[in-house]
């Protein structure tokens, strides 16, 4: 009889180096996704597939002895988990992302303080207006047909609420209605996110843009309800980890889970409810080639060597790959080029005895799998950094290619610290 493998105690028995600082912690493994927030109120106000869930970061917070009066960053903040849970729990926060839709989501979701009673009250005008022809067009995001993405009349209500939601002026709950908005979009529409791509699917029952954010609104109101309030302050803004316009030394700790090596493309993943959020294809994109670099289109040359063995052999093996393309090996290096600089940033702006926690994923390819926790936790000892443990929270068996349960791939969450 075949031994049963365990992936997790399979994935951590890797020998030497900083294979030695992997830890098994399986207690995390839901939270290093984003299934918690899914019910849970604001988190899950847009559906965010490669966030975390927030209790990974009080579970966090409160495992690494983080006081109160602390200051947070998360330079790759997504649609705002670290900055809500911190937040919540009395903790300033401030978050980056180079996606203004991340942005954007981050900051409705952490704004507070509503006029309840004017919000009900345009909750019930918008939801109760009369259809009419929009002005506004969508713009093409130049890989997806809108045509084919929306049925004529949803594209026509999505265009129509949008309009009106733009002329409320109280800005709060203008952007909590455009919100609200937003996160109907992909649900209104013939597509499905699946994996790293965007896909057109035939959907048998669809139901109507009206009745979808009537429902969403009607949800989202009754969840500012039940969240108390708190006295921490957090912001998103838009930015580059790899260039954070903050002060040195001016924060205390930092959550974050950079994009993975796995070819997601924010703006094309996202890319019809950023196409309703911006209104130019130009800026489309432009954002696409300043990103982090796990995709083609990203653009960033700085040519940084960076002395890692466990990188330089993974590259020799990557080169290997008989079915590999050209440019995967650059991509490769690509990516840990734009993590060299993050960190670098990171360690700059970071006070002295700082904590950072990341979240990242190992990466499997046909005959190698990258142990990007490994390589980060080497190249940020460069930087600076003592990587001190490496949380693996998950692990799964690598299958790409037909090769199943041959290699586990680890979701671990390396924990560095800036000791001088
Ligand atoms: C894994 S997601 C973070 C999710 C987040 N933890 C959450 O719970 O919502 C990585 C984020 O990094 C952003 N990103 C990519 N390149 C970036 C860069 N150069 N600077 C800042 N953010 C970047 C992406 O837009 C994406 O939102």
């Amino acid at each position: 009889m075949p031994i049963k493998k365990d992936p997790f105690e399979l994935s951590i028995s890797t020998e030497g180096g900083y294979s030695e600082l992997l830890i098994k912690r399986p207690e995390y493994r839901e939270l290093v996704t984003f299934s918690q927030n899914k019910i849970l109120p604001i988190y899950n106000w847009f559906y965010y597939k490669e966030g975390f869930s927030r209790d990974l970061v009080w579970n966090l917070l409160n495992e690494l002895k983080i006081p109160k009066d602390s200051k947070i960053i998360d330079p790759f903040c997504g649609t705002g988990t670290t900055l809500l849970a911190c937040k919540q729990l009395g903790y300033n926060a401030i978050g980056f992302d180079i996606l203004p839709l991340a942005v954007f989501v981050s900051n409705t979701k952490l704004q507070s303080n509503y006029d309840m009673k004017i919000l009900k009250e345009k909750i019930s005008e918008i939801s109760s207006l009369k259809f009419g022809p929009s002005s506004l067009k969508w713009t093409q995001p130049g890989f997806i047909d809108i045509k084919k993405a929306f049925s004529r009349y949803a594209r026509n209500d999505i265009l129509f609420f949008k309009e009106k939601i733009l002329r409320v002026e109280d800005e709060k709950i203008r952007n909590f209605l455009l919100l609200g908005l937003l996160s109907i979009v992909s649900e209104a529409s013939n597509t499905k996110k699946d994996g790293g791509v965007i896909k057109i699917v035939k959907k048998r029952h669809l139901a109507p843009v009206r009745y979808l954010l009537k429902n969403r609104l009607k949800k989202m109101y009754k969840d500012l309800k039940r969240v108390p309030t708190s006295n921490g302050h957090a912001e998103a803004h838009p930015g580059d980890a790899r260039n954070l316009p903050l002060e040195g030394e001016s924060i205390d700790m930092c959550i974050t889970s950079p994009p993975y090596l796995n070819y997601v493309d924010y703006t094309k993943l996202y890319g019809l409810e950023l196409s309703l959020l911006l209104d130019n294809k130009k800026e489309l994109d432009e954002l696409r080639k300043k990103s982090i670099r796990p995709h083609i289109g990203a653009e960033y040359k700085r040519g940084k060597k960076i002395k890692s063995e466990k990188l330089r052999e993974t590259l020799d093996g990557v080169k290997e790959i008989p079915i590999t393309s050209s440019r995967v090996p650059q991509i490769v290096e690509g990516y840990f080029e734009d993590m060299y600089f993050s960190l670098e940033c990171l360690y700059r702006v970071l006070k002295e005895d700082a904590i950072a926690a990341f979240v990242v994923s190992n990466t499997c390819l046909p005959n190698i799998t990258i142990d990007v926790d490994l390589i980060l936790a080497e190249i940020s000892e460069q930087v600076g950094f003592k990587p001190r443990e490496i949380l693996v929270a998950n692990t799964r068996w690598c299958d790409v290619h037909g090769i199943r349960k041959e290699r586990p791939v680890r979701e671990s969450i390396i924990i560095l610290e800036k000791s001088t």
